[in-house]
């Protein structure tokens, strides 16, 4: 029986705690290369991504869903995350372009479009590996504040602060899309195993809140907690704000081999 948990793992630098993250999913895959990977955007998993295009995996029997879209950009738009998924991963491995799957952002019947997402994943037995960044806020997904902790996927409409965010890709804040699809966090919890990864200051209270402060909407990742079995991969930045950073360092040191990633 997999024996799990929370754990914390605080390394000195993005690419150190990028590398535990890219050896858990070539793990997954070595064991099982029919996994189901949920896989987000972002600056966050970039390092994870070209760190997997190096390993040189076999993606051939790999199906991937990826958490979210903008609404109203077609996956040809240089901001979609039909672009980014593409440019930043799956151009580079062998991955059949059938096995992916992303919202999409320009469907005409947008519950329609949520409901078969939701249904596609149940089919292929659902989510093996989600990997999940965070916002500043503690948005998993484009979970927005006060999202409901039961939710599948569904349209959101993104707050000022997200949009702020993110206005780094778009060149102006104006540019960014008020709408997105995004899985919900009931259907983020359905995946066996959470991969959670974090790097910069910016990222502390967002991390201290989901692992040491209360399960709560206002920080749709504490929700985490609930899962049985999470990993959160952060730079030593990501962690400062986390009371018992010492713990989970000598936690982590001191595995036993047989626990060691
Ligand atoms: P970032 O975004 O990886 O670009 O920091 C994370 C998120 O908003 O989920």
């Amino acid at each position: 029986m997999d024996i799990f948990d929370m754990e914390i793992i605080i390394q000195p630098t993005a690419e150190a705690a990028t590398s535990i993250a890219a050896r858990i999913i070539a793990c997954l895959l070595r064991e099982k290369p029919n996994a189901v990977l949920g896989l987000a955007t972002g600056s966050t998993p970039l390092l994870l991504y070209r760190e997997l295009i190096a390993m040189k995996l076999d993606w051939r029997k790999v199906t991937t869903f990826n958490l979210d879209e903008y609404v109203g950009l077609d996956a040809a738009h240089p901001q979609s995350y039909h672009s980014f998924m593409w440019e930043n991963l799956f151009w580079h491995v062998n991955i059949p372009a059938k096995n992916v799957n992303i919202p999409n952002g320009m469907t005409k019947n947008i519950p329609a479009c949520c409901e078969s997402y939701e249904r596609k994943i149940l089919a292929v037995g659902g989510i093996d590996l989600q990997v999940l960044g965070i916002g500043t806020d503690g948005h998993i997904g484009f979970n927005e504040q006060t999202s409901s902790l039961a939710s599948r996927t569904r349209i959101k409409t993104l707050t000022p602060r997200t949009r702020k965010d993110n206005a780094r890709f778009f060149g102006s804040e104006a540019k960014v899309p008020h709408h997105v699809i995004t899985m919900g966090i009931g259907t983020i919890l359905d995946a066996r195993h959470c991969l959670l990864l974090a790097f910069g200051k910016q990222k502390a209270r967002a991390i201290a809140e989901a692992v040491e402060g209360p399960v709560t909407s206002m920080n749709p990742a504490s929700v985490l907690q609930l899962h049985p079995k999470v990993t959160v991969c952060l730079a030593a930045g990501a962690a400062s704000k986390l009371k018992l950073r010492d713990y989970y360092r000598w936690v982590f040191d001191q595995k036993p081999d047989w626990q060691k990633i």
